[in-house]
């Protein structure tokens, strides 16, 4: 990739569409870049970065390990996943191999992650995506990050995952028939920008593209959109590089936002669609009280226990469709609440 010189310095672009992989692009995040360094130096085994959809996790991950010294390998399993249909064993090792720069064949798992283990240095693995890893034919990777995790001190393995709620289903810490049973792992939890930072990142984003924005406007972008960076940077990406305007941007964001999201938004509610999408909307029109959504839910698809209720509460609040904040119930994520919005219509 060739970045812009401008007065003989690399010059900063929030507004950049992809995975953020130098520092100097990925706005503020200093504290997780730390307490991610501090995470790894002090040996621990396994780091679970966590986050609502287009936080910055990647980036965050990506950008540590440009800076991190040590031998630092990331592969994105959905490439994986999506080529083959599944994450077969022998592909994981060959992509692992080659990230190496190793030259081996029909390597085994168990060798190749000793391999990264025994070079004297601490090395770091990042599984990007790892829910995949849970289609992987058959193969358990669970089993083999437990042993990794017993085994291997000279190794973090750093996973981080889109859909959290699915990488928690594949890792199952707290479940003890599971072999990652017992195994504590470090997470590293991304939470959105605050109201000042995400209109100091949107006012650096547009000054880095030579465009200075009313702030009337970014205080609309920031009421629409939140603190998520993603969002924020598709809003700067079509305003600054694709010339849309003020609204016709915060419309393409929800619209393409709608797009990464909503596939994974019909999949968590198909099992009881009519169910999860009454508490979706009665928490988007700002019922937040448990009994309230309840209530409401109950007018419009009939009686349901408490402890069933609860338990589809508590799975969109796993999946991170639903938070609780001050003891109400928020979607906290605004394109999570337009495509809620989308689904209900239809
Ligand atoms: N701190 C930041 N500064 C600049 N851009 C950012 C920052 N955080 C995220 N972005 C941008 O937001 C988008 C989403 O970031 P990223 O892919 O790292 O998030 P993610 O949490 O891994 O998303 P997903 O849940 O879809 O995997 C990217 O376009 C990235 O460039
Ligand atoms: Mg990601």
């Amino acid at each position: 990739m060739v970045y812009p010189i401008i007065n003989g310095r690399w010059w900063s672009l929030y507004f950049d569409p992809g995975i953020k992989r130098r520092r100097e692009d990925l706005f503020d995040r200093e504290g997780e870049l730390l307490r991610l360094n501090e995470a790894v130096r002090r040996g621990e085994r396994i780091v679970l970065v966590t986050g609502l959809r287009r936080i910055g996790k990647s980036s965050i991950v990506s950008v540590f390990l440009a800076e991190w010294g040590g031998r630092g390998i990331m592969l994105d399993l959905k490439g994986l996943y999506f080529e083959y249909g599944s994450v077969p064993k022998r592909l994981f090792v060959a992509e692992l191999l080659r990230a190496m720069g190793e030259e081996l064949r029909n390597a085994d798992l168990l060798e190749v992650l000793r391999m990264l283990n025994s070079g004297g240095e601490r090395a770091v693995l990042a599984l990007d995506e790892a829910q995949y890893l849970r289609f992987s034919g058959g193969f358990r990777f669970d089993g083999v990050l437990a042993w990794a995790y017993d085994n291997l001190d000279n190794l973090t393995i750093v996973l981080t995952g889109s859909e959290i709620g699915m990488l928690e289903d594949f890792l199952r810490f707290e479940d003890p028939a599971a072999p990652l049973y017992g195994r504590t792992p470090y997470e590293l939890s991304v939470g959105p920008f605050d109201r000042a930072m995400a209109l100091r990142f949107l006012k650096e984003g547009f000054a880095q593209e030579g465009m200075e924005v009313p702030e009337g406007e970014l205080e609309e972008v920031v009421d629409a959109l939140g603190g998520i960076p993603g969002w924020l940077t598709i809003y700067g990406h079509m305003r600054a590089r694709r010339g849309l305007d003020h609204r016709s941007a915060i419309a393409s964001v929800y619209e393409e936002g709608s797009r990464v999201v909503m596939g994974e938004l019909e999949r968590a509610i198909q099992p009881a669609r009519r169910r999860y999408l009454a508490i979706l909307r009665a928490i988007s029109l700002g019922l937040g009280s448990w009994s309230k959504i309840k209530a409401y839910a109950v007018a419009l698809t009939g009686p349901i226990t408490d402890a069933r209720f609860t338990g589809l509460l508590r799975r969109l609040e796993k999946l991170g469709f639903v938070a609780k904040q001050d003891d109400q119930y928020v979607i906290p994520d605004p394109v999570i609440r337009k495509a809620v919005e989308i689904l209900d219509r239809a």
